[in-house]
């Protein structure tokens, strides 16, 4: 349109995509537990509850850490989307904790495109790395990367560091194993068949974690137990054979410094991702009290609190992990009215189908994106005069 100026709306068609690579986040056990508001140029996150772990994280520190990485990769795109972004904190006591992000156009990329195409590329790696170290300047990017007011980051590279180290994962193991309700919680994430996995597009795929398809017969407690023993046991023997260990601590354990722990440690990762740098979580030694202790006295950590520890080297790529389609994380202007109405698959433009791109559902996408370009575009056209 001659003459027109540069909107400064947001095209929602762009905030659909930005939930899109929120969504692509890791979250332990792959709970997703994030759900997204649009409200004008502005993205709300904020915690989906009802994906807690009561028992694996009765703080709900995974749950924000993962927050935070969502955070992250929404930036990540804002930024390579030419947005600008402002963040808001909302941290009232006695309410779940929520991030609005607002956004504006600057027509220009001020983003990283290396940073956006990781977030596709990266994973969770939990076999074997070669034993190939990692180059120095290859390291200090990943501690540059890490900078977030209030979270430290350490890298442990020479081996003699990592024994103390896998001492701690195997108390953390063996206290939470003993525990009936972590285990059933942990069993309850874990998808043992490709018809569970595709159907929830959540959870642990029993693929990634290197486990066998168990069909519904075989799949008793007692199997399951085993094999969570053994996939343990072995892990405890993958961690000296890892380039490095990566840890993070915060000044202080609540949910303002969990999130941008989160914020550190997506970005950490995606620049490992770039790097071909595989990761791999040791985060129960960090939640087991015992081993805390265990850790942080050998790190010599005095107030900080060890948030997240993780292996670190090169291996190949695993199968990746499903996500929910974008649809039943984002609500839309005026409610979820829209959403609810593409499940119901009216009108139908709205019908969901079964392809999918990464587990998020690339027909739903088009739907939600159909509906809310409308929207924009006529929002875009009241900014002009
Ligand atoms: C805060 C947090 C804690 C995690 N803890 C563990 C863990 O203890 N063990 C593990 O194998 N993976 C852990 N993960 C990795 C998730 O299981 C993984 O991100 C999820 O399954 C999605 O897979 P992806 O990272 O390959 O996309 C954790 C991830 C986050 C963000």
């Amino acid at each position: 349109m001659k003459g027109c100026r540069p909107p400064t709306t947001v095209f929602p068609r762009q905030i659909v995509e930005l939930v899109k690579l929120a969504s692509m986040a890791p979250s332990k056990y792959n709970t997703q537990p994030w759900s997204f508001r649009m409200e004008g140029d502005r993205i709300r996150i904020s915690p989906d509850l009802s994906r807690g772990l009561p028992a694996a994280d009765p703080h709900n520190r995974a749950l924000y850490i993962s927050l935070g990485c969502a955070l992250e990769n929404l930036l990540v795109g804002a930024e390579c989307y030419g947005l600008r972004a402002e963040i808001d904190y909302h941290l009232e006591p006695d309410e779940p904790h929520s991030v609005d992000i607002r956004l504006a156009r600057t027509l220009t990329c001020q983003g990283d495109p290396e940073l956006l195409r990781a977030i596709a590329d990266r994973q969770t790696t939990r076999g074997k790395y070669r034993g190939d170290r990692i180059a120095a300047p290859d390291l200090r990017k990943l501690v540059e990367a890490s900078r977030q007011p209030g979270v430290h980051f350490g890298l442990l590279t020479d081996p003699h560091e990592v024994r103390p180290i896998v001492e701690a994962v195997r108390e953390s193991n063996r206290r939470l194993l003993a525990d009936p309700a972590f285990v059933d919680e942990m069993l309850s994430w874990i998808r043992f068949t490709a018809r569970e996995t595709e159907s929830k597009s959540d959870g642990l795929n029993h693929r990634v974690l290197g486990l066998p398809p168990l069909p519904s017969w075989l799949a008793g407690p007692t199997t399951r137990k085993f094999l969570l023993r053994r996939k343990l046991r072995r892990r405890e023997e993958l961690i000296p054979g890892s380039a490095a260990l990566m840890l993070f601590a915060v000044d202080k354990n609540d949910p303002l410094h969990w999130i941008r722990a989160g914020r550190s440690f997506e970005r950490v990762a995606l620049t490992a991702a770039g790097l071909n740098i595989r990761l791999s979580h040791l985060m129960p030694a960090c939640d087991v009290v015992q081993s805390r202790i265990r850790l942080s006295s050998f790190l010599g950590l005095n107030s900080e609190a060890p948030v997240l520890l993780l292996r670190i080297g090169y291996a190949e790529p695993t199968p990746a992990s499903l996500r929910r389609p974008v649809e039943d994380l984002l609500l839309l202007p005026g409610g979820n009215e829209a959403c609810s109405r593409s499940r119901q698959g009216k009108p139908k433009s709205w019908r969901p189908s079964g392809s999918s791109v990464h587990g998020v559902h690339g027909d739903n996408i088009r739907g939600i994106r159909q509906a809310i370009e409308r929207e924009g575009l006529r929002r875009a056209q009241a900014s002009c005069p």
